[in-house]
C-alpha cells in the first residue's frame, strides 16, 4: 500500500516506517546496541581434568582443565570480552556436607582464577560465583541444619565470606554471591574489607528466582539436589516483582557495586524496574536454560540461532541492563566484532 493510500484511510501523513526503510537509515535511529563491551563470558573449570569435557545440555560450552581455561579467556580476550565470570567444581569425591573443598588452599579456586590471572593479566575482569552448592553433597548452596534438613543461613555467611576472600586473594577482581542467604552481601563486604581487599568489588546476585531454567548449569556444574529438592525455600518466586525491589534494597546497603537480575529473558520488567529504581550498574544474567532452548531448536533448523541470541539480549540491554552474563559472549563477540 502507498504512503498516499495510507494517508487517505486515515493513518497520520508522519509514519516511522520512513526511517525504517534502509540499513543506515534503522542505524540512524537504533536505541539500544548491543556492543562486546556488554558481555560477560560464564566458564567452568573441573578439579583434576586433562581435557575439556563437553556439557551436552549446553552446546558449545565445556567443563575445562586448567589449560583449557586459559586458553579459553585468551580467546575471549582476543575477542574484546570484557568479563568472564568463573564456576570452579571439585572432584566428585571431594563433595562433603559443608562444602569443604571450595575452601581448600591451593585448591580448585585458587588454582582456576590464578590461571586465568596469568594468562590474561587484567585484560579481563575476572569474576568468581560465590556458592558451595557445587561442593556440597546434598547440591544446597549452603550448609544444612542438622535439626532440621533445612538451608541454615548464618552458618553458611562465615563459609561464604571465606570463599570470597580466597577468591580475591586468588586474582578475582570481583566475587559474586549467588547463594540467596539473607545477609551474604555485608557479610562478604566486612570480610574483603578486613582481609586487605577493599579493592575487591561485589556483583550480588541480588534477584534471583528459583528457576527451572538452570537445568542445564546443574549438568555444568555436575549439581543434583538430593531427594529431586529445590531453592524454593531461599531463592525468589518468579510470580514477584516486588520483592526482587527488596531483595535489591537489600544488597545495596549492605554495599553491592553492582546487582544482578536472574534469569533475564523472563524477568525484563524487573530489569526495568531494577534500573529506574538503584543507581548502580545492573547486571542481568541469560541463564543455561535460556541459552539451551535457542541451541536446541537451532540445531533442528527451527530457528537461527545467531540472530535469536542477538535479538534476546539486546532486548535484555534495552530493558536496562548495563552487562549481560551468557553464554553466547563468544558467539556474540565474533557475530558484532569488538
Ligand atoms: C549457584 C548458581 C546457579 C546458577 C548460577 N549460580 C544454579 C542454581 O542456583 O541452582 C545458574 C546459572 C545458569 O543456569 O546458567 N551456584
Amino acid at each position: 500500500m502507498s504512503g498516499t493510500e495510507q494517508s487517505r484511510a486515515g493513518y497520520p501523513a508522519v509514519r516511522l516506517r520512513r526511517l525504517r526503510r534502509t540499513e543506515p537509515l534503522r542505524r540512524l535511529v537504533g536505541e539500544t546496541r548491543l556492543l562486546v563491551d556488554d558481555l560477560v563470558a560464564p566458564l567452568f573449570v573441573a578439579d583434576g581434568l586433562r581435557q575439556p569435557e563437553p556439557v551436552t545440555s549446553l552446546p558449545g560450552v565445556v567443563q575445562h582443565s586448567l589449560d583449557s581455561l586459559a586458553a579459553d579467556a585468551k580467546r575471549l580476550t582476543g575477542l574484546g570480552v570484557p568479563g568472564a565470570i568463573l564456576f570452579a567444581l571439585p572432584r566428585p569425591e571431594d563433595k562433603d556436607p559443608t562444602g569443604s573443598a571450595a575452601l581448600r588452599p591451593g585448591g580448585v579456586w585458587s588454582s582456576a582464577l590464578h590461571a586465568v590471572r596469568d594468562a590474561v593479566g587484567e585484560s579481563l575482569v575476572l569474576m568468581a560465583d560465590v556458592c558451595l552448592d557445587e561442593f556440597t553433597d546434598h547440591g544446597h548452596c549452603g550448609v544444612l541444619d542438622p535439626a532440621t534438613g533445612d538451608v541454615d543461613n548464618d552458618a553458611t555467611l562465615p563459609l561464604y565470606a571465606e570463599l570470597a576472600c580466597l577468591q580475591a586473594e586468588s586474582g578475582a577482581d570481583v566475587v559474586a554471591p549467588s547463594g540467596m542467604m539473607d545477609g551474604q552481601v555485608g557479610a562478604i563486604r566486612e570480610a574483603l574489607d578486613s582481609s586487605g581487599h577493599g579493592e575487591t568489588a561485589i556483583l550480588a546476585y541480588a534477584a534471583k528466582y528459583a528457576s527451572s531454567l538452570y537445568g542445564p548449569f546443574r549438568e555444568a556444574a555436575g549439581v543434583t539436589i538430593a531427594g529431586g529438592g529445590h531453592r524454593r525455600s531461599y531463592q525468589q518466586d518468579p510470580a514477584n516483582r516486588r520483592e526482587a525491589l527488596a531483595e535489591v534494597a537489600l544488597d545495596v546497603a549492605e554495599g553491592a557495586d553492582a546487582v544482578m537480575v536472574k534469569p533475564a529473558l523472563t524477568n525484563l520488567d524487573v530489569v526495568a524496574a531494577v534500573r529506574a529504581r538503584f543507581d548502580l550498574p545492573v547486571a542481568a544474567y541469560q541463564v543455561s536454560g535460556e541459552y539451551a532452548m535457542v541451541k536446541a531448536a537451532a540445531e533442528r533448523g527451527w530457528l537461527d540461532g545467531a540472530a535469536v541470541a542477538l535479538e534476546a539480549v539486546t532486548a535484555i540491554k534495552r530493558a536496562g541492563a548495563d552487562f549481560v552474563l551468557t553464554y553466547f559472549a563468544g558467539e556474540l563477540a565474533d557475530l558484532i566484532g569488538g
